[in-house]
Protein backbone atom coordinates (compact mmCIF):
# COMPACT_ATOMS: atom_id res chain seq x y z
CA UNK A 1 0.00 0.00 0.00
CA UNK A 2 3.25 2.35 0.45
CA UNK A 3 1.38 4.11 2.99
CA UNK A 4 3.14 5.14 6.59
CA UNK A 5 1.83 4.08 9.73
CA UNK A 6 3.14 4.85 13.36
CA UNK A 7 1.81 2.22 15.85
CA UNK A 8 2.41 2.84 19.48
CA UNK A 9 3.11 0.42 21.62
CA UNK A 10 4.15 -1.85 18.72
CA UNK A 11 7.29 -3.59 20.55
CA UNK A 12 4.77 -6.75 21.44
CA UNK A 13 1.68 -8.03 21.48
CA UNK A 14 -1.29 -6.89 19.31
CA UNK A 15 0.95 -3.27 18.59
CA UNK A 16 3.64 -6.10 17.16
CA UNK A 17 1.16 -8.39 15.06
CA UNK A 18 -0.39 -5.41 13.72
CA UNK A 19 3.22 -3.82 12.59
CA UNK A 20 3.95 -6.85 10.91
CA UNK A 21 0.82 -7.50 8.99
CA UNK A 22 0.59 -3.34 7.91
CA UNK A 23 4.60 -4.40 6.61
CA UNK A 24 3.28 -7.42 4.65
CA UNK A 25 0.74 -5.08 3.37
CA UNK A 26 3.15 -2.80 1.83
CA UNK A 27 3.21 0.11 4.36
CA UNK A 28 6.52 1.89 5.92
CA UNK A 29 6.07 1.24 9.65
CA UNK A 30 7.22 3.35 12.76
CA UNK A 31 6.76 1.48 16.10
CA UNK A 32 7.03 3.52 19.18
CA UNK A 33 7.61 2.20 22.15
CA UNK A 34 9.23 1.84 25.55
CA UNK A 35 10.64 -1.61 25.17
CA UNK A 36 13.29 -0.61 23.40
CA UNK A 37 14.89 -3.28 22.29
CA UNK A 38 12.01 -5.60 21.12
CA UNK A 39 11.11 -2.31 19.40
CA UNK A 40 14.14 -1.83 17.66
CA UNK A 41 14.62 -5.58 16.77
CA UNK A 42 10.86 -6.09 15.27
CA UNK A 43 11.36 -2.54 13.41
CA UNK A 44 14.75 -3.85 11.82
CA UNK A 45 12.74 -7.27 10.97
CA UNK A 46 10.08 -5.53 8.75
CA UNK A 47 12.00 -2.55 6.97
CA UNK A 48 10.41 -0.38 9.24
CA UNK A 49 11.53 2.15 12.27
CA UNK A 50 11.68 2.46 15.69
CA UNK A 51 11.24 5.51 18.53
CA UNK A 52 11.75 5.77 21.86
CA UNK A 53 8.10 7.35 22.81
CA UNK A 54 6.72 7.37 26.02
CA UNK A 55 2.78 8.41 24.94
CA UNK A 56 2.28 9.88 28.56
CA UNK A 57 4.37 12.52 27.65
CA UNK A 58 3.48 14.97 24.58
CA UNK A 59 6.73 16.31 23.02
CA UNK A 60 7.66 12.37 22.85
CA UNK A 61 4.24 11.92 20.59
CA UNK A 62 5.64 14.72 18.65
CA UNK A 63 8.92 13.57 17.92
CA UNK A 64 7.30 10.72 16.43
CA UNK A 65 5.20 12.07 13.75
CA UNK A 66 7.74 14.51 12.91
CA UNK A 67 10.04 11.12 12.32
CA UNK A 68 7.48 9.89 9.84
CA UNK A 69 7.73 13.33 8.26
CA UNK A 70 11.38 13.24 7.92
CA UNK A 71 11.40 9.67 7.23
CA UNK A 72 8.80 9.76 4.10
CA UNK A 73 7.41 12.70 4.29
CA UNK A 74 3.94 11.72 5.03
CA UNK A 75 1.99 9.96 7.49
CA UNK A 76 -1.31 8.23 6.59
CA UNK A 77 -2.31 6.25 9.39
CA UNK A 78 -2.03 6.31 13.45
CA UNK A 79 -2.74 3.36 15.44
CA UNK A 80 -2.77 4.53 19.01
CA UNK A 81 -2.67 1.52 20.91
CA UNK A 82 -0.45 1.88 23.34
CA UNK A 83 -2.33 0.62 27.18
CA UNK A 84 -1.54 -0.74 30.36
CA UNK A 85 -3.84 -2.47 32.61
CA UNK A 86 -3.88 -0.12 35.61
CA UNK A 87 -4.84 -1.38 39.43
CA UNK A 88 -7.40 -3.82 40.28
CA UNK A 89 -9.56 -4.09 43.54
CA UNK A 90 -12.44 -2.12 45.09
CA UNK A 91 -13.57 1.55 43.99
CA UNK A 92 -13.65 1.91 48.12
CA UNK A 93 -9.78 1.68 48.00
CA UNK A 94 -8.87 2.71 44.91
CA UNK A 95 -5.75 4.28 44.94
CA UNK A 96 -5.50 8.17 42.83
CA UNK A 97 -2.23 8.21 42.15
CA UNK A 98 -2.12 5.14 40.25
CA UNK A 99 -5.53 6.10 38.46
CA UNK A 100 -3.77 8.98 37.15
CA UNK A 101 -1.09 6.98 36.16
CA UNK A 102 -3.46 4.55 33.84
CA UNK A 103 -5.54 7.95 32.50
CA UNK A 104 -2.24 9.86 31.54
CA UNK A 105 -0.92 6.51 29.54
CA UNK A 106 -4.19 5.08 27.80
CA UNK A 107 -6.59 8.22 27.50
CA UNK A 108 -3.57 11.20 27.34
CA UNK A 109 -1.34 9.17 25.57
CA UNK A 110 -4.37 8.54 22.65
CA UNK A 111 -5.10 11.90 22.76
CA UNK A 112 -1.41 13.14 22.08
CA UNK A 113 -1.44 10.46 19.39
CA UNK A 114 -4.98 11.89 17.56
CA UNK A 115 -3.71 15.34 18.41
CA UNK A 116 -0.41 15.49 16.61
CA UNK A 117 -1.64 13.02 13.53
CA UNK A 118 -4.30 15.09 12.73
CA UNK A 119 -1.98 18.25 12.72
CA UNK A 120 0.24 16.68 10.26
CA UNK A 121 -2.70 15.19 8.43
CA UNK A 122 -4.13 18.01 8.11
CA UNK A 123 -1.99 20.09 7.11
CA UNK A 124 -0.91 17.50 3.99
CA UNK A 125 -4.93 17.46 2.73
CA UNK A 126 -4.42 13.58 1.85
CA UNK A 127 -6.84 12.79 5.13
CA UNK A 128 -5.76 9.70 6.67
CA UNK A 129 -6.88 6.94 9.05
CA UNK A 130 -6.43 7.32 12.97
CA UNK A 131 -7.33 4.26 15.03
CA UNK A 132 -7.56 3.83 18.92
CA UNK A 133 -7.39 0.85 20.85
CA UNK A 134 -10.28 0.98 23.38
CA UNK A 135 -11.35 -2.26 25.19
CA UNK A 136 -14.11 -4.89 25.49
CA UNK A 137 -14.24 -3.40 29.28
CA UNK A 138 -15.42 -0.11 27.73
CA UNK A 139 -18.70 -2.30 26.86
CA UNK A 140 -19.59 -3.95 29.34
CA UNK A 141 -18.77 -3.78 33.32
CA UNK A 142 -16.71 -6.73 34.84
CA UNK A 143 -14.07 -7.05 32.19
CA UNK A 144 -11.32 -4.28 33.54
CA UNK A 145 -10.58 -2.63 36.68
CA UNK A 146 -12.38 0.54 37.50
CA UNK A 147 -9.18 3.33 36.09
CA UNK A 148 -8.83 0.76 33.07
CA UNK A 149 -12.54 0.57 32.15
CA UNK A 150 -13.28 4.39 32.65
CA UNK A 151 -9.83 4.64 30.66
CA UNK A 152 -10.96 3.15 27.69
CA UNK A 153 -14.48 3.99 27.78
CA UNK A 154 -12.68 7.46 27.49
CA UNK A 155 -11.21 6.40 24.10
CA UNK A 156 -14.62 5.63 22.84
CA UNK A 157 -15.75 8.97 23.40
CA UNK A 158 -12.77 10.62 22.19
CA UNK A 159 -12.67 8.86 19.18
CA UNK A 160 -16.07 9.92 18.32
CA UNK A 161 -15.33 13.78 18.70
CA UNK A 162 -12.07 13.43 17.10
CA UNK A 163 -14.13 11.66 13.77
CA UNK A 164 -16.90 14.63 14.12
CA UNK A 165 -14.39 17.39 13.67
CA UNK A 166 -11.95 15.66 11.46
CA UNK A 167 -14.52 14.38 9.24
CA UNK A 168 -14.28 17.63 6.85
CA UNK A 169 -10.23 16.88 6.17
CA UNK A 170 -11.09 13.47 4.91
CA UNK A 171 -9.35 12.15 8.62
CA UNK A 172 -11.23 8.96 9.96
CA UNK A 173 -10.77 8.19 13.56
CA UNK A 174 -12.12 4.45 14.61
CA UNK A 175 -11.76 2.85 17.48
CA UNK A 176 -11.33 -1.11 18.32
CA UNK A 177 -12.47 -2.97 21.29
CA UNK A 178 -10.57 -6.49 21.38
CA UNK A 179 -11.11 -8.74 23.91
CA UNK A 180 -9.31 -12.04 25.73
CA UNK A 181 -5.91 -11.42 23.19
CA UNK A 182 -3.19 -13.57 25.02
CA UNK A 183 -0.94 -10.76 25.42
CA UNK A 184 1.57 -10.25 27.81
CA UNK A 185 -0.84 -7.93 29.67
CA UNK A 186 -3.48 -10.17 29.81
CA UNK A 187 -1.51 -13.36 30.51
CA UNK A 188 -0.03 -11.72 33.97
CA UNK A 189 -3.49 -10.39 34.76
CA UNK A 190 -5.00 -13.76 35.25
CA UNK A 191 -1.24 -15.43 36.74
CA UNK A 192 -2.41 -13.24 39.65
CA UNK A 193 -5.45 -14.68 40.08
CA UNK A 194 -4.83 -18.62 38.48
CA UNK A 195 -1.66 -19.07 39.46
CA UNK A 196 1.07 -19.79 36.73
CA UNK A 197 -0.97 -20.03 33.05
CA UNK A 198 0.35 -20.05 30.04
CA UNK A 199 -1.06 -17.79 27.04
CA UNK A 200 -2.62 -21.57 25.92
CA UNK A 201 -4.65 -21.35 29.07
CA UNK A 202 -6.03 -18.12 28.87
CA UNK A 203 -6.59 -18.59 25.15
CA UNK A 204 -8.46 -21.91 26.17
CA UNK A 205 -10.28 -20.31 28.87
CA UNK A 206 -11.48 -17.17 26.72
CA UNK A 207 -12.63 -19.41 24.14
CA UNK A 208 -14.64 -21.75 26.66
CA UNK A 209 -16.15 -18.82 28.65
CA UNK A 210 -15.80 -15.72 27.05
CA UNK A 211 -16.71 -16.07 23.43
CA UNK A 212 -19.94 -17.43 21.43
CA UNK A 213 -17.73 -18.76 19.06
CA UNK A 214 -17.23 -22.07 21.56
CA UNK A 215 -14.16 -22.96 22.01
CA UNK A 216 -12.10 -19.93 19.88
CA UNK A 217 -10.67 -17.62 21.35
CA UNK A 218 -8.47 -14.03 20.58
CA UNK A 219 -5.65 -13.91 18.96
CA UNK A 220 -3.38 -10.86 18.22
CA UNK A 221 -3.58 -11.40 14.27
CA UNK A 222 -7.76 -10.62 14.65
CA UNK A 223 -7.02 -7.37 16.15
CA UNK A 224 -4.25 -6.59 13.32
CA UNK A 225 -6.75 -7.49 10.89
CA UNK A 226 -9.35 -5.33 12.52
CA UNK A 227 -6.93 -2.77 12.08
CA UNK A 228 -5.83 -3.20 8.27
CA UNK A 229 -9.43 -3.15 7.40
CA UNK A 230 -9.65 0.28 9.14
CA UNK A 231 -6.33 1.65 7.79
CA UNK A 232 -7.52 0.50 4.40
CA UNK A 233 -8.89 2.75 1.58
CA UNK A 234 -11.66 -0.12 1.36
CA UNK A 235 -13.38 1.37 4.80
CA UNK A 236 -12.91 4.99 3.46
CA UNK A 237 -16.60 5.08 4.50
CA UNK A 238 -16.14 3.86 7.68
CA UNK A 239 -15.70 6.58 10.40
CA UNK A 240 -16.60 7.23 14.37
CA UNK A 241 -17.05 3.39 14.40
CA UNK A 242 -15.66 1.00 17.20
CA UNK A 243 -14.59 -1.83 16.11
CA UNK A 244 -15.81 -5.12 18.53
CA UNK A 245 -13.98 -8.39 17.97
CA UNK A 246 -15.15 -10.07 20.82
CA UNK A 247 -16.47 -13.43 19.54
CA UNK A 248 -19.53 -11.85 20.16
CA UNK A 249 -19.15 -11.71 24.07
CA UNK A 250 -20.34 -8.30 24.74
CA UNK A 251 -23.16 -8.32 22.46
CA UNK A 252 -25.24 -11.95 23.31
CA UNK A 253 -25.68 -13.71 26.47
CA UNK A 254 -25.62 -17.91 25.94
CA UNK A 255 -27.05 -18.93 29.72
CA UNK A 256 -30.37 -19.15 27.96
CA UNK A 257 -29.43 -20.44 24.20
CA UNK A 258 -31.69 -23.37 25.03
CA UNK A 259 -34.79 -21.60 23.54
CA UNK A 260 -33.05 -22.24 20.00
CA UNK A 261 -33.10 -25.80 20.46
N1 LIG B 1 -5.00 -8.27 25.29
C1 LIG B 1 -6.29 -8.01 25.27
O1 LIG B 1 -7.12 -8.90 25.38
C2 LIG B 1 -6.79 -6.60 25.10
C3 LIG B 1 -8.18 -6.40 25.19
C4 LIG B 1 -8.66 -5.11 25.03
C5 LIG B 1 -7.80 -4.07 24.78
N2 LIG B 1 -6.45 -4.29 24.71
C6 LIG B 1 -5.59 -3.14 24.44
O2 LIG B 1 -4.71 -3.42 23.37
C7 LIG B 1 -3.55 -2.62 23.49
C8 LIG B 1 -2.31 -3.50 23.35
O3 LIG B 1 -2.24 -4.37 24.48
P1 LIG B 1 -1.64 -5.84 24.45
O4 LIG B 1 -2.74 -6.74 24.90
O5 LIG B 1 -0.97 -6.11 23.15
O6 LIG B 1 -0.62 -5.75 25.68
P2 LIG B 1 0.97 -5.66 25.75
O7 LIG B 1 1.25 -5.33 27.16
O8 LIG B 1 1.59 -6.85 25.15
O9 LIG B 1 1.31 -4.42 24.79
C9 LIG B 1 1.23 -3.09 25.22
C10 LIG B 1 2.36 -2.32 24.55
O10 LIG B 1 2.24 -0.94 24.93
C11 LIG B 1 3.52 -0.48 25.34
N3 LIG B 1 3.38 0.60 26.30
C12 LIG B 1 2.93 0.58 27.56
N4 LIG B 1 3.01 1.80 28.12
C13 LIG B 1 3.53 2.63 27.18
C14 LIG B 1 3.84 4.01 27.14
N5 LIG B 1 3.66 4.80 28.21
N6 LIG B 1 4.33 4.53 26.00
C15 LIG B 1 4.53 3.74 24.91
N7 LIG B 1 4.27 2.43 24.89
C16 LIG B 1 3.77 1.88 26.00
C17 LIG B 1 4.17 -1.72 25.99
O11 LIG B 1 5.57 -1.56 26.12
C18 LIG B 1 3.74 -2.81 25.03
O12 LIG B 1 4.62 -2.92 23.94
C19 LIG B 1 -3.65 -1.91 24.86
O13 LIG B 1 -4.13 -0.60 24.67
C20 LIG B 1 -4.67 -2.74 25.58
O14 LIG B 1 -5.34 -2.02 26.59
C21 LIG B 1 -5.93 -5.54 24.87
Amino acid sequence: MGKVAVITGGARGIGAATATLFAQNGAHVIIADILDELGATLADSIGGRYIHCDVAKEDNVESVIQLALTWKGQLDIMLNNAGIPGPGGSIANLDMERVMNVLSVNVNGVLHGIKHAARAMIHSGKGGSIICMSSSAAIMGGLGGHAYSLSKEAIIGLTRTSACELGVHAIRVNSISPHGVPSEMLVSAYRKFLGDVSPEDVSKIVGERGSLLRGRGASAQDVAQAALFLASDETGYITAHNLVVDGGYTSACNTMSFIYQ
